[in-house]
């Protein structure tokens, strides 16, 4: 166990998404063992894409304003991620990019969870 931990601060006022978000920030803290990380990421690939649907799902719902940008987040992110993974797979892949990778990932969720999905936490009352 690394030191990412979800924080009460990251909710967004939804039991269901709070939970997703907490499951994601469990995987990327399993990166601290670098020995895993090519599994990690498959199972990461395959949380993320069942959490943004239930999550656009949810907001199409809601009528959510700026859900087109959104969901533009997601995809953006969603490209990164299966680019990242095929680097990953070359054999010669330094610590330091697995460094930065997991540096990105915890960087990018916290963001996101605490600007993105913020805004929309009003939206699912
Ligand atoms: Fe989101």
């Amino acid at each position: 166990m690394g030191d990412f931990i979800w924080r009460p601060e990251y909710s967004v006022g939804d039991e269901h998404l709070d939970e997703q978000h907490r499951g994601l920030i469990e995987l990327i803290d399993m990166l601290e063992d670098q020995s895993h990380m090519d599994e990690v990421l498959g199972r990461l690939e395959i949380y993320i894409d069942e959490h943004f649907r239930d999550e656009e799902g949810m907001l199409a719902n809601a009528d959510y304003p700026d859900l087109a940008a959104h969901k533009r987040q997601h995809k953006a992110f969603e490209e990164w991620l299966a680019v990242s993974r095929r680097a990953f797979r070359e054999p010669e892949v330094s610590s330091m990019l697995r460094e930065s990778i997991r540096a990105y990932l915890k960087s990018w969720l916290v963001n996101h969870i605490m600007v993105s999905d913020k805004d929309y936490a009003s939206w699912l009352d």
